[in-house]
Order: C-alpha cells, then structure tokens, then sequence
C-alpha cells in the first residue's frame, strides 16, 4: 500500500484551528483534543519514530469511552492503520495494545485481535517484527459467567501486543531494556569458571564460552510481567482533588517506558492517537522524546495533564482542570492557549 500524500497539512478550516491549538503542552509535547481520523492528517508523511497506542477494545460490554460491535471493530481499526502507515518512518514501529475479547454470550474467543493482525500484514503490507505478551498479574477474573460462577474458564491475564514495522529492520536497540540478572546468573559471573563449562546442549544448542560474560543485564523476553496497580499516583491524587473518575483503561507508565527505550532515541517522535489519560506522552517525555497525544474525550485529555504537574497543589490543580475543560461548544478551541505546564519532577 503507497501513501497518496492527503496526509500532508496545509488545508484550512476549523481542523487546522484545532491543529494549531492544542490542549495543552509541555517542553517536548503536545495533546489535541479531536478525532484522531481528522487530527492524523495533519501530520507530514515519514514524520514519526513510534506510534505506540490502545485502542477501545472491542469487548463485549459497553466500556465507559465506548467501543463499537466486534464486526464492525476490525473496518474500524484498519482505517486509522493504513493512515499510520503513511506518517510513520521507513525505519519506524508501530506497537499496537490489543485485549482478547470473549463472543457475546458464549465461552469462545473472539478473533478479532488475530484477524486485524493478519490484515494488516496481507492489505497494508505490514510486518510483524515481533509479538509481545503483556501478563497484568492484577488483572480481575472475567468474564465473571465463565470464570467465577461456572468455572469453566481461567483468568486471562495477558494482552496481545503487536510491533509492527514498514521494513525488515526497524530501529531497535535491545541493549536499552535489558534487565536485571537472576540470582542464579549473578552468582554464574561471579565465578565463571566454578560454575559453567562451554558445552552443547542434549538441544544441540551450542553455548559458548560468551554466555558467562557480564553484558549488564539479561536480554527480556517477549512476556512482560508488569502490574497495573497505581493507586496513589499523582495523576490519582490530582484527579480526586478535583472529584473525576480517572481514565478506566490507564496503561502502566513502565508498558510504554519499554517499548519508547527500545524503539526509539532521545529527541525522537512518539505519537498516541488513542492518548487516554496520555501515559504515553507522560512516558516519552520522561524518557526525553518528543511526543504528540489525540483524544477524543476533552475530559481525559484534561486530567491528563496532571502528570505533567509537579505536585498535587489542589488549588492549581482545580484551576488548571476548569481552564482545560470550560466551555465545551464547538468553538471551545478558540478559546484556550496552550498552557506550558511543569515538567515531572524526575
Ligand atoms: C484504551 S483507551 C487508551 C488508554 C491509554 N493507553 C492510557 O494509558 O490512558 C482508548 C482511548 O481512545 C479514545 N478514542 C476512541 N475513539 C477515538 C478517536 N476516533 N480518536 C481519538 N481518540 C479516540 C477513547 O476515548 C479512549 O480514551
């Protein structure tokens, strides 16, 4: 699939007012409220290192932020795919967060995750560069009819994460994410030569004499055993100052930290086009990286500045919240400067 060049800015009107207004920003980014349909073409082809995002999976039940029937749900996502294909570098990635889902009413799995998998790599020429498993070990059983009343099913605690990439060779760098040696491993370095002789495994695999050297860390696997159990966050804390419900679905910030290390460089791009509570962004500019957030919801997008505070004052953080949400017309955008807020105090 080639990219026609509608995705180059220029044309007028109300978008480009959004366009040139957004919500908030920050030293290294930028948050828009809007329709990430309307919003992503306003950004130059090739112009983004990594689009990391989750979309509103397609469960069963209606989710707060809304999500459409299952059928309908892969059309839906592939539109915005194709668009992503066109902004993204030649040497970019595209890390998609995409939950399993169950079919209405009945204990079998819904395919839409694998189907929207497979046509994207068939219709727009994507490549899988790898699949990654992310296990919440806190995730709630559900869905509550097959796993807890009738016990027929066990928890699921994993979601698939899709890397996808435009060439064979994204830019990756392992060596960034590596993690902390097993205890078993720290005590092998210590004493190379007591504990471990180069030999071929009954695999055949052969283990050289390199597999006791100290690389700084151990290479991570594709399981990524992280917790979503914030619960005193400054964002939490900001948005019961000002009596908001958080965003439902919040990635831990560690999930895009990951994939932002790995993926990208210091100064690079990071688009969230499904921004939420914007963890992305909070994660890329941490980590240095420029980054850009769409979302639809103005009220996500508005306590999502709170993690760009450095502290919970609840004085600023009630007058900040009103400037970000007041006057919710269509004319809204004409009425807010971008604010520049604090950055996280690291
Ligand atoms: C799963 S949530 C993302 C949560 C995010 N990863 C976080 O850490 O907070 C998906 C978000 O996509 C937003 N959304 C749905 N349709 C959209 C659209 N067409 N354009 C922009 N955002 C949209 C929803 O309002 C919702 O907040």
């Amino acid at each position: 699939m080639e990219c026609d060049g509608k995705l180059d800015m220029g044309s007028g009107g109300i978008l480009m007012d959004i366009w040139n207004k957004p919500l908030y920003e920050t030293r290294l980014g930028k948050a828009y409220v809007g329709d990430a349909r309307d919003l992503l073409k306003y950004l130059p082809s090739e112009s983004v290192d990594l689009v990391l995002t989750s979309p509103p999976f397609a469960l069963q039940r209606q989710k707060e932020y809304g999500n459409l029937e299952q059928g309908e749900y892969v059309d839906w996502l592939l539109s915005f795919t194709s668009d992503i294909r066109c902004i993204l570098k030649k040497n970019g990635s595209f890390v998609l967060d995409l939950g399993g889902a169950y079919q209405k009413e009945r204990p079998v799995r819904s395919l839409h995750n694998y189907r929207i998998l497979i046509r994207m790599c068939d219709e727009q020429g994507w490549r899988l560069a790898e699949e990654f498993f992310w296990f919440n070990p806190a995730k709630l059983p559900s869905p509550i009819e097959w796993v807890n009343k009738r016990k027929i099913r066990v928890k699921d605690a994993v979601n698939t994460i899709w890397w996808f990439s435009k060439t064979d060779f994204p830019k990756a760098d392992i060596t960034k994410v590596l993690t902390l040696y097993s205890e078993r491993m720290q005590v092998l370095l210590q004493n190379r030569e007591k504990f471990y002789k180069p030999k071929k495994r009954p695999s055949g695999h052969d283990i050289s004499s390199h597999f006791g050297e100290n690389n700084g860390g151990a290479i991570p696997p594709n399981l990524l055993q992280i917790p979503n159990t914030e619960s005193n966050s400054l964002y939490l804390q900001c948005c019961r100052a000002v009596g908001v419900k958080p965003h439902p679905a919040r990635f831990p910030q560690r999930l895009p930290e990951f994939f932002i290390e790995m993926l990208t460089d210091r100064g690079d791009m990071v688009l969230d086009f499904f921004a939420g509570s914007n963890t992305t962004g909070a994660a890329a500019e941490y980590l240095g990286r420029k980054w850009i957030a769409f979302e639809i919801e103005r009220t996500y997008l508005a306590t999502s500045a709170f993690r760009f505070l450095s502290r919970a004052d609840e004085r600023v953080v009630r007058a900040l919240y009103e400037k970000l949400t007041s006057n919710e017309t269509t004319e809204t955008h004409k009425m807010h400067r971008p604010i520049q807020l604090q950055l996280i105090d690291v």
